[in-house]
């Protein structure tokens, strides 16, 4: 497990390009199973879960090369609608391979994804849905079949449960190919990565419409053709960087970024006293300011995202006042907490609520990271705190940052990666 050395307490300053979207990426690079042509995706960041889901593609049978951003897949025959445990359990969203491939393959076979360290993750809902649209399935053995039957009906209809993104990526793909069939799926999610999957199916042939609202009509094809496709930026890495600069108290200039796709943000660290200016696809924030305490809560897209929670958590602990951050996304995504807490930070959790009451300042320490996310927060607790910090188990961050080591050193940040 590779760890991260940080010597944190100055300011950062200059330049990020923020990457391709890794949850743009993964459902896009799924449902390329159900096209036989040549297609090009470029903006795709190299990172360990993009290399795990061209591992899935590869082991099913598609012609993969992956270089400099771009993946290119060359027509190949689907060999196999079976994905084992070990890809699904390496990254959840192997799990999006079940409908595509069983469009293909008239069956499929993949592997129930385990839990993860910020809740249980199951996958009821896609079930649900797969069933909605007149599909069988089996679970044994901890696998899930799925049986395409014969013929779907004309007319599908499913409502989610819950704003779930896998489930509307891994419907909306699956119905895609559903020829003379109409499938309307109400409540979905309304995340710009899922716009992003619209996009790219549809200018595979697909007809598609409604992604970004509640709403998604598809009207099934017989066939999808290829495409030249460029992945959304991703912007939770943004976020990321965006927050990295009020924790630490710098101005710095964000580009490659969608101004749209991070309004919530924007409005919160307005509300917080960060100036920022700039256009769609630059931002340049100033959080060199005394910062203005407030209270948090996530929700699905538009809401504030819970991928940014453990980070905007970090930045509030050294922010006068008391804030409060309410994570109702996910059951466990307090992991960090208590690593937060051995770096000086005033932390309680309760009833999936982090209650903050901000320090003047954190001081380094050894902490472990226990998924993307909360290691993403460590690395800006790190950066914010006085001396050294030893970030354990760093592997997890590599799976959603990419060149993290050279962006942080570029923002003038004290980093070294063993
Ligand atoms: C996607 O996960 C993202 N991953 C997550 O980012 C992100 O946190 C999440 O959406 C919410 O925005 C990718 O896009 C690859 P959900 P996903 O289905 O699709 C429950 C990161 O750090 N649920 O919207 O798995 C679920 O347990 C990752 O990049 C069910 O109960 O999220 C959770 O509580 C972390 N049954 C809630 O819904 C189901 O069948 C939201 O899950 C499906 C989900």
């Amino acid at each position: 497990m590779k760890e991260i050395y940080i010597l944190g307490g100055k300011k950062l300053k200059g330049t990020v390009k923020i990457s391709g979207s890794k949850n743009a990426a993964l459902p896009i690079l799924a449902s390329t199973v159900m096209i036989n042509k040549e297609i090009t995706i470029k903006n795709i960041p190299e990172l360990k879960d993009i290399l795990t889901m061209l591992n899935c593609l590869q082991h099913v049978g598609k012609n993969v090369n992956f270089d400099s951003n771009t993946v290119t897949l060359k027509p190949s025959n689907i060999k196999t609608g079976e994905v084992s445990y070990e890809y699904v359990n390496k990254m959840r969203a192997s799990f999006n391979l079940l409908g595509p491939l069983c469009m293909v393959c008239g069956t499929s076979k993949v592997g129930k994804p385990g839990g993860c360290n910020i809740g249980q993750r199951p996958v009821d809902f896609h079930i649900a849905g797969l069933k909605a649209l007149g599909f069988k399935y089996v679970e044994e053995h901890g696998d899930i079949t799925l049986i395409k039957p014969d013929e779907f009906d004309k007319k599908l209809y499913y409502s989610l449960p819950y704003k779930s993104v896998g489930t509307t990526e891994q419907l909306m793909s699956t119905a895609a190919l559903i020829s003379g069939s109409i499938t309307v799926l109400e409540n979905v999610a309304m995340e710009p990565e899922i716009i992003d999957l619209q996009d790219f199916l549809n200018k595979c042939g697909a007809k598609i419409s409604g992604a970004g609202t509640d709403r998604i009509t598809i009207h099934g094809v017989n066939e999808l053709s290829g495409c030249e496709y460029d992945i959304i930026p991703d912007r939770i890495e943004a976020g990321t960087y965006i927050l990295a600069a009020l924790g630490t108290r710098s101005k710095i200039e964000v580009q490659n970024i969608n101004t749209d796709h991070i309004q919530k943000l924007i409005q919160v660290i307005k509300s917080m006293g960060a100036e920022i200016s700039g256009n769609k696809n630059v931002l340049i924030i100033d959080g060199n300011k005394k910062l203005k305490n407030l209270n948090i809560v996530t929700a699905p897209y538009p809401g504030f995202p819970t991928d940014l929670q453990p980070i905007i958590s970090t930045v509030l602990s050294t922010v006068e006042g008391e804030s409060s951050v309410n994570e109702n996304v996910f059951e466990n995504r307090f992991n960090y907490i208590g690593e937060l807490g051995r770096m000086g930070a005033d932390l309680k959790v309760k009833n999936n609520c982090a209650y903050i009451n901000g320090v003047k300042k954190l001081s380094g320490a050894e902490v472990t990271a226990t998924d993307i996310r909360a290691g993403a927060a460590l690395i800006i607790a790190g950066l914010m705190a006085e001396g050294e910090s030893i970030i354990y188990d760093a592997n997890h961050i590599f799976r959603g940052y990419e060149l993290l080591e050279e962006k942080i050193s570029g923002l003038g940040g004290s980093i070294n990666i063993y």
